[in-house]
């Protein structure tokens, strides 16, 4: 009795400091990075979180270095979660939880073991020179000591602008933080939510506009936030002319499926993406903005050659929809293609191509199956939906999304990269046409891969995440 009553007050301290400081909470954080790839887990994190992590410590060590006695299976952690062992300590959970929500802590505490195996993958990496298929690649460390790089431009001057998604826009001069920059708005950090994506203005160097995408509320927390667009220019390092271009609606308390990609066409009108804040509905729906990506003119005016312009109930700002979490959003000016990569339910990710007023299908059609592995829908393809380009069963969680150009890269010229942050890996796509011919996995285990971007002098930036560092392709004999 005495010790069910420890363990209560135990708990109740737990919870109160954890509610405290939520925002920098190791857990809170791995709980977005899993939440990424699968939304159970954010339940599953947050019941470790405020039940497991009293006596098994926040950050899972307490898991990783247990010679284990149970067992360390999927099947066996349910088990010990489930059964306990009354009399070493571990209490049985039986009656507080849900078969589900125990199914979930298990599959919780097991991927994130899994996860941590090659976590120091890169420092054992040989970075000097990697063979690939084609080309052998030296990997240099351009940025250390971020935690999310999500976004980042190259300044006509060399510089680097880089969104740290906590919420932090710095400047780089030559691999060195040389400001961070102020006069941010409100960001509201939540989940996968913060600061993310990063655009120059095709015309930067005559008008100085940045664009940048972010969470926010309108309203006040208690309603909600939801994806934002702002652009702005930069004076001594410090934000001025800042104007809201777009908002999307509703808000949400949710804190996943952000979406949040830009992208130019190089024609005055720019694209951005917003994930369907875990409402598979909004994404079949006209009248909102979530599980959509939408067009505008490059001052926030809306282009009446936009699709559903003169469609009442529908917003004037959508280009496509039925998307899930597009990660990924990149136009092709020389092609005129516009490319989006998103997060499928589980399995299913998808490449596309995005054409004006197309039905991508989310939630009605998938390669993808249900969180619980039961079916989703028996449908892949429907009368009026599109299909991908190509699909990833098991998902990748795509995240970053960029076209190879110029001739650095002897082979790879045209190809299509997708990072990967469940794998920690890049994928390069070889093309035929709108066919991928060939997939290559490259770099495995270097982080969490969250954005790729083709430098002006023809480089390839990537950036991984926890830590954050970004690495610069450079191929090598
Ligand atoms: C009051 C403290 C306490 C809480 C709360 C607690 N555990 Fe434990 N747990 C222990 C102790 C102590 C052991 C070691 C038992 C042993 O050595 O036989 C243990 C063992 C385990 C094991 C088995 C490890 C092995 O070696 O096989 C698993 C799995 C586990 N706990 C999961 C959980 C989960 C999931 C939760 C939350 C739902 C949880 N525990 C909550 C104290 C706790």
């Amino acid at each position: 009795m005495l010790n069910y009553f420890r363990i209560g007050i135990l708990l109740l301290i737990i919870f109160i400091s954890g509610k405290a400081n939520a925002g920098n909470d190791p857990v809170i954080k791995d709980l977005n990075l899993l939440a990424e790839e699968d939304t159970s887990m954010i339940h599953a994190a947050s019941n470790f979180k405020s039940i497991c992590a009293s006596c098994h410590r926040d950050d899972f060590s307490w898991f990783a270095k247990r010679k284990w006695k149970y067992g360390k299976t999927e099947r066996d952690i349910y088990t010990s979660a489930k059964t306990g062992y009354p009399d070493y300590g571990m209490p049985s959970f039986k009656n507080k939880f849900s078969d589900q929500e125990l199914k979930d802590l298990a599959k919780l505490i097991y991927t994130k073991l899994e996860f941590n195996i090659g976590e120091n993958g890169i420092k054992d990496m040989d970075t000097k020179r990697i063979v690939t298929e084609k080309l052998n690649i030296r990997l240099d460390t351009v940025i250390t000591g971020l935690n999310s790089p999500w976004g980042m431009v190259f300044l006509p001057d060399g510089d680097m602008l880089v969104n740290d998604r906590d919420g932090q826009m710095f400047r780089f001069r030559k691999g060195q933080k040389i400001a961070e920059i102020q006069g941010l708005p409100e960001i509201e950090v939540e989940g996968q939510g913060g600061l993310l994506d990063f655009r120059l203005h095709p015309d930067y160097k005559q008008n100085g506009w940045i664009y940048f995408s972010y969470s926010s509320c309108s309203v006040s927390k208690e309603v909600g936030w939801n994806t934002t667009l702002m652009r702005a220019k930069i004076k001594n390092n410090t934000l001025i002319d800042k104007q809201v271009l777009f908002k999307a609606l509703p808000e949400t308390k949710v804190g996943y499926h952000f979406g949040g990609r830009i992208t130019f066409d190089g024609k005055g009108h720019l694209f951005i993406s917003v994930g369907e804040r875990g409402n598979g509905t909004n994404a079949q729906t006209l009248s909102n903005d979530c599980g959509k990506i939408h067009r505008l003119n490059d001052d926030g005016t809306i282009p009446s050659d936009n699709p559903f312009y003169n469609q009442p109930d529908a917003k004037k700002t959508i280009w496509s929809y039925g998307q899930r979490n597009p990660q990924g959003l990149y136009y092709d000016t020389d092609t005129n293609i516009l490319w989006e990569n998103e997060h499928g339910p589980k399995g299913g990710d998808e490449l596309n191509i995005i054409g004006p007023g197309k039905n991508y299908g989310w939630p009605e059609i998938s390669f993808g199956i249900n969180y619980d592995g039961t079916i989703l829908t028996k449908d892949t393809a429907k009368v009026g939906m599109e299909q991908p380009i190509t699909y990833w069963v098991p998902s990748i969680a795509p995240s970053g999304l960029a076209i190879v150009k110029g001739d650095r890269y002897k082979g790879w010229e045209g190809n299509v990269l997708v990072g990967s942050l469940r794998f920690k890996y890049l994928v390069r796509c070889e093309m035929e046409g709108m066919r991928v011919t060939n997939k290559e996995i490259m770099f495995p285990n270097i982080g969490r891969l969250r954005d790729i971007e083709m430098s002006p002098d023809g480089y390839i930036y990537i950036s991984v995440e926890d830590p954050g560092i970004i690495f610069r392709l450079v191929p090598v004999p």
